[in-house]
């Protein structure tokens, strides 16, 4: 991973993935480590963000590593016409790594390409989500205490969601089985199912929610995204379609956690948030630990 960016989740082995786990797992038990010391990372966000944000800023504050950047591009030179390519060679210029989060797919790829130092992917459009998918990776191994052989539920927005398209292709190496419970509006693409046939991987598809998290190991919620949809009434019929409650936790596995990258809207119900199957909450901490390992990794620090 050394000086490498980290645009998909695919371009890292599982070996890799693992030594990223292990990492976050040294960083949870300690994470005053001062290995950033000296550097100064660059956090360019250009759609809006609460936790990648946040818990990669507080990850650097806690390694004693410096942050610049921005929270929205109005406030950037972006808003007179500057292109991406001109924003991050000058970003490359006052920093040693950038964490850029943009609404165009495929933007993470070109930044790495012009880039002379890392680039770390915090979301792209609907396409990749790697850090999130490590965090839940993370999430995953410490309450299941294994990544193999798990039944992952992915409930919600399985179209635009981009957090389940690089779940499952990181999960796919750990010989999970899927269920896609979505509104046939929003159903897991083509592309991701003939990936799981083409692996041999077992996936079920249903629109019934209650019913199909009775066996499994995780349950992982995601919100119908308003600022994917073009036509604002197709996100009104769907908006709602799901609402995890806590009764209907009842029946599931006694280890069964409830995972969602958050932010909700209306998805899970706050009464199953004193659940001990909610996990949600922990998992966005587990942010903080998980993209600690990552930037070290990168920067060849650890
Ligand atoms: N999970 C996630 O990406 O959350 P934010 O949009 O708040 O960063």
């Amino acid at each position: 991973m050394k000086n490498k960016s980290l645009v998909s989740i695919n371009d890292l082995s599982k070996e890799e993935i693992l030594r990223v786990l292990d990492t976050a797992e040294d960083f949870e038990k300690n994470p005053r480590q001062p290995v950033l010391n000296g550097k100064v990372v660059a956090t360019l966000f250009f759609e809006p963000s609460t936790r990648t944000r946040l818990s990669f800023e507080s990850a650097i504050n806690q390694l004693g590593g410096r942050v610049i950047g921005f929270s929205e591009a109005a406030n950037t030179s972006v808003s007179k016409g500057e292109s991406l390519k001109d924003t991050i060679m000058t970003v490359a210029n006052y920093s040693d790594l950038i964490v850029m989060r943009h609404p165009i797919e495929g933007s993470a790829r070109y930044a790495s390409e012009v880039s002379k130092v890392p680039i770390i992917n915090a979301g792209d459009g609907a396409n990749q989500h790697p850090t999130q998918t490590l965090l839940d990776m993370f999430s995953i191994r410490k309450t299941q205490g294994t990544l193999d052989n798990l039944k992952i539920v992915m409930v919600g927005d399985l179209k635009y969601g981009r957090t389940v398209h690089s779940l499952l292709m990181a999960m796919s190496a750990f010989n999970a089985s899927f269920v896609f419970i979505a509104p046939k509006e929003l159903q897991m693409p083509q592309e991701y199912k003939l990936f799981l046939k083409e692996k041999g991987l077992k996936f079920e598809e249903y629109t019934e929610l209650a019913e199909n998290i009775k066996d499994a190991d995780i349950v992982y919620m995601t919100r119908v995204q308003r600022e994917r949809f073009s036509d604002p009434m197709e996100y009104e019929k769907v908006k709602n379609v799901y609402v995890l409650q806590n009764y209907m936790l009842d029946e599931t596995k006694p280890n069964m956690k409830v995972l969602h990258p958050l932010p909700r809207v209306n998805e899970i119900h706050e009464n199953v948030d004193g659940n001990p199957k909610a996990y949600y909450f922990t998992q966005a901490l587990n942010g903080v630990y998980t993209r600690m390992a990552i930037m070290s990794l990168i920067l060849g620090l650890k």
